[in-house]
């Protein structure tokens, strides 16, 4: 009998699929993640899970888990996993591309906008009875209008995120591992290098997953090319930035403000300096959060787990890479 383990608490009509071909274990938290000692009991004699990014599966896990052949997880990226250890223990690991691009592209350009015009800044200001007159400067920001904006990453979310830049009238900048040549075309995007894109960008927008080659990549470094009125917008991975040199960065106005909706670690610290600074945004990680999409996610793990389990080739495999 197939067991099959979900590490978050999802709707029934989910669990009542995966119930037709085995038994499921569901932790029943909606927003408590399952305790590692937990997940490494119940992983044991698992034949699937359906993972989130809470869980970090490693060789620890996948050792133990004899049984295991497949792993769903609920997100595109997929660095919360060792899809190479995976793959060696002959488990199939799988994402959740496509479906979730619009949305998440949509939520970094909300952010793009909030940074830009100073809402939260504004809407507190407006709560907190500050609110006395017109001025002619007051809470002013940057427009996107007519700006150069950088993307660093034009994997599906940059393309979709590009698209959103056509009514502005931007110029549009991008770097990625490779050139893109139909987006280049199609988006009326400029393949530059990276130092270039930092120079010469307004918005520098980080879509890019986290790979060996982007973790640190936003160092001390690179704020410092950025332009001081440039405002900088993570919807990637937090541990693309070097924090420390972000925040520092910012008090020292050698860059104007940035919009986060990934950490380092999450949920952040509450003494994070991140959130002493009125330039900076801190969203919890919500980028494919909209319902459509959160069902949509959550029925592809559905659906590649009933694939494997059924013998058939998997929806959204990852691919291990050497
Ligand atoms: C979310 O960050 C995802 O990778 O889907």
């Amino acid at each position: 009998m197939n067991k099959i383990l979900i590490t978050r608490k999802v709707p029934q009509p989910f669990v009542k699929q995966l119930e037709r071909i085995g038994n499921v274990v569901m932790w029943d938290k909606e927003l408590t993640p399952m305790p590692r000692e937990a997940f490494l009991e119940e992983i044991k004699d698992a034949t699937a899970c359906l993972s989130t990014l809470s869980e970090r599966i490693d060789e620890e896990v996948l050792k133990e888990a004899s049984n295991l052949k497949v792993i769903a997880n609920m997100a595109v990226g997929y660095d919360n996993i060792d899809v190479n250890k995976a793959s060696q223990y002959g488990i199939t690991v799988t994402n959740t591309p496509h479906v979730l691009t619009e949305t998440t592209a949509e939520l970094g350009f909300t952010l793009m906008l909030t940074v830009a015009r100073r809402i939260i800044e504004a809407a507190t200001y407006v709560q907190e009875g500050q609110w006395e007159s017109w001025g002619p400067y007051l809470l002013s920001g940057k427009d996107v209008y007519g700006s150069t904006v950088g993307i660093f990453g034009m994997g599906d979310i940059g393309k979709a995120f590009a698209h959103r830049l056509k009514g502005f009238n931007t110029r549009i900048l991008y770097h990625n591992r490779s050139r893109h040549s139909d987006a280049e075309k199609e988006l009326n995007a400029t393949y530059v290098t990276f130092e270039e894109l930092l120079k010469e960008s307004d918005f520098v927008i980080c879509t890019a997953p986290l790979t060996q080659e982007t973790e640190n990549k936003f160092d001390a470094k690179a704020f410092e090319m950025m332009k001081n009125d440039a405002i900088f917008i993570n919807i990637g991975r937090g541990a693309i930035v070097d924090e420390e040199a972000l925040v520092a960065a910012l008090q020292r106005h050698d860059i104007l403000a940035c919009g986060l909706d990934v950490l380092r670690q999450e949920p952040i610290d509450m003494n994070h300096p991140l959130l002493q600074l009125p330039n900076a945004v801190v969203l919890p990680h919500i980028g494919s959060a909209s319902r459509r999409t959160r069902d949509r996610m959550i029925q592809l793990c559905v659906d590649n787990i009933l694939a494997v389990l059924e013998n058939k080739p998997p929806i959204t495999a990852v691919e291990f890479k050497n």
